[in-house]
């Protein structure tokens, strides 16, 4: 069954964008149908995390709009087959996209697609509540850092109130020389803090966001340790 993942956080420079584009791909390499859902409305990045940057033409506001037909926004990825990017509108939503929109772009893609991925705009607000409207799950991500943590449980708890049940969090640039030191917030004090499950931890690396900004998914380098944790991870997402 078909299934639309929320990619949130509370905090701004978490990962999410990154994290949406290289779950995508890992989904893609395994044979899923995926469409990654822009929703960082005026602040679009999947584009060009993903170098698709020069394609983009329709956007989320032209489907909901009725501009253009739901295909006609959806661009398809260089390197797999089945994976496709929706872009955001370039600038911030005036209130025209609504949430009973968002639902109804969610089912419309189900039919289509195993995998829909919403990249969420940082915070909990309107843009928020509209990314969240169509999800079945949400992936919160956060950082070992306090402030990070305790947004992604202040995410956690307005997806709660949202109805949405299946929830799991990623903890992202990790820096294992300082946990345990007590520098940081230590794993089981971030688990601790987070109601839902740690699903993953993914480590600091430099080749993450040299990837992320030659518009290459670093989870298409398939051997490396980063992968294999992706892979993982995105095992635990999708049996939750
Ligand atoms: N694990 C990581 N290691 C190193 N850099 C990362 C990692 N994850 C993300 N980044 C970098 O952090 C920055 C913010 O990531 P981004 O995905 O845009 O965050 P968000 O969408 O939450 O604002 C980008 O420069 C990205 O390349
Ligand atoms: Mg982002």
């Amino acid at each position: 069954m078909s299934e639309v993942i929320l990619i949130t956080s509370g905090k701004g420079g978490t990962g999410k964008s990154t994290f949406t584009v290289n779950l995508g791909a890992v989904l893609a390499q395994q044979g899923y149908k995926v469409a990654l859902l822009d929703m960082d409305m005026g602040m679009r990045n999947l584009d060009l995390y993903m170098g698709l940057e020069n394609n983009v033409v329709y956007d989320v506001s032209d489907v909901v709009n009725g501009v253009c037909r739901i295909k006609q926004a959806l661009i398809k990825d260089k390197r797999f087959a089945e994976l496709y990017l929706m872009p955001s509108p370039p600038h911030r939503d005036d209130g025209t996209v609504t949430p009973l929109h968002m639902r109804v772009l969610c089912e419309r893609l189900k039919e289509r697609f195993d995998y829909i991925l919403i990249d969420s705009p940082p915070g909990i607000d309107d843009g928020f509540v509209l990314a969240a409207a169509g999800a079945d799950k949400a992936v919160i991500l956060t950082l070992p850092e306090f402030a990070a943590v305790r947004d992604a449980d202040m995410a956690d708890t307005a997806l709660m109130a949202l109805g949405i049940r299946k929830r799991l969090c990623v903890v992202n640039k990790v820096v294992a020389e300082l946990m345990g030191t007590g520098l940081v917030p230590s794993i089981s004090e971030i688990a601790q803090m987070l109601k839902p499950e740690i699903a993953g931890f993914i480590q600091y690396d430099e080749n993450i966001m040299v990837a992320t900004n030659n518009g290459l998914p670093i989870v298409c380098k398939k051997d490396s340790y980063i992968s294999e944790n992706f892979r993982n991870i995105a095992n635990r997402i999708m049996e939750y």
